[in-house]
């Protein structure tokens, strides 16, 4: 199949491109479009064999369920029921934006989209390019990132490109993503409010506006994984691996830990490895061996959230085979960016 891309320019031209795009969403099709965390792979979300598509073209296990994004509020009682005040309050403060809800599925979503669950996610995200697809595509957009399963999420159209061309219909070019690692998900179907995946959107932040407490999905804490069953289906697989090994190094002090990359690095190095260090703006001096990056500074966490995705994308293509990265444990991102980077390196730690 041939994949279109557009560039979207944000002016009134961006209409017949919304329209077009559209037209592939209502007729079944797939269109990959921005959203201000990552790039989203978006089919009609009632429509079961759209679903199916989104899963064929990822290569993504079934039973992984696609968060429902929607561009106008009250749509989403078409698709959810047992809609409760913690719901409005939390649209109220971070919609349109990176936040996913969990709420009970209403009979009109197919289980081919809720991966068997008799729940459904929801989101409104934030971008022009976002919502002018899901206005005119009938209102709501099933969407996974627009990634092969298990590679790193697109921030870039050219990310998606590379995975996704001549697989899909369209592809929506909307510059970089602001945030660049996926929506928070907090679930609203049980008892008590519970965060099944960090983002931008910290779990402070959902207490805050709640007034009460937000517990955490064991899972995401765990440093072994296997421990606990996520209860986002999705969080269990494997994900944003790079081609190259990578190992997160911890110890005290940052010094330590850099003369302990830079001696991994000279042994790899020795034995025909080709190495990538993951360096933070305040210890990048630090670092004299292998392609060193820059993933952005500990003084600006939304920086290394940005670059995380990119950075790995950017070693694969540099044919890296191991990757040493510092922790990049952040005071408020800190959580959501190393759920992925933990991800990524399976786990893989090596203290010093
Ligand atoms: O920022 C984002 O959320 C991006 C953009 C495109 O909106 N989308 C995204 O989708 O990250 P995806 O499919 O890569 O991740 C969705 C996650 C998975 O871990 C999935 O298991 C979880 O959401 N999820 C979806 N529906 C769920 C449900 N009903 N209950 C629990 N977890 C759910
Ligand atoms: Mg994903």
């Amino acid at each position: 199949m041939e994949t279109k891309l557009y560039t979207l320019t944000g002016s009134e031209k961006d209409d017949t491109i919304y329209k077009e795009a559209g037209e592939i969403i209502k007729c079944g099709g797939l269109v990959a479009f921005p959203t201000e965390t990552v790039y989203g792979l978006g089919g009609d979300a009632l429509n079961p064999a759209a679903s199916g598509k989104i899963y064929a073209a990822k290569g993504r296990p079934s039973d992984n369920p696609l968060i429902v994004h929607i561009a106008d509020l009250e749509d989403v009682k078409k698709i959810a029921k047992d809609i409760g005040e913690d719901f409005y309050a939390l649209a109220d403060a971070f919609w349109p934006g990176p936040l996913t809800i969990v709420l009970n599925k209403s009979d009109c979503v197919p289980v081919e989209t809720t991966g068997g669950l008799d729940t459904v996610a929801v989101r409104m995200p934030q971008t022009e390019g976002a919502l002018g697809l899901i206005r005119n595509s009938g209102g709501y957009i099933a969407a996974p990132s627009a990634n092969k399963s298990g590679r790193p999420s697109p921030t870039k159209a050219s990310h998606v490109w590379d995975d996704m061309e001549g697989i899909i219909d369209m592809i929506l070019d909307g510059g970089e993503v602001g945030i660049g690692v996926e929506s928070t998900i907090v679930d609203l179907t049980g008892d008590v409010p519970m965060l099944l995946r960090p983002g931008y959107i910290t779990v402070d932040m959902l207490s805050f506006v709640l007034k009460k407490e937000v517990l955490i999905d064991p899972s995401i804490l765990e440093v072994m994984p296997g421990q606990f069953r996520p209860k986002a289906p999705g969080m269990k697989y494997k994900h944003y691996a790079p081609k190259g090994e990578l190992y997160v190094v911890k110890g005290t002090g940052f010094e330590a830990v850099a003369k302990k990359i830079n001696n991994l690095a000279i042994e790899d190095i020795k034995n025909g490895e080709r190495v990538g260090i993951i360096a933070t703006k305040e210890n990048e001096s630090l670092y004299h061996e292998g392609i060193i990056k820059c993933i952005g500074s500990r003084a600006d966490e939304v920086s290394i959230a940005h670059n995380l995705f990119s950075v790995l994308r950017e070693f694969d293509d540099e044919k890296v085979t191991r990757i040493y990265s510092e922790e990049l444990d952040t005071p408020k991102l800190g959580m959501a960016v190393m759920n992925r980077l933990m991800k990524a390196a399976a786990h893989k730690i090596i203290e010093c």
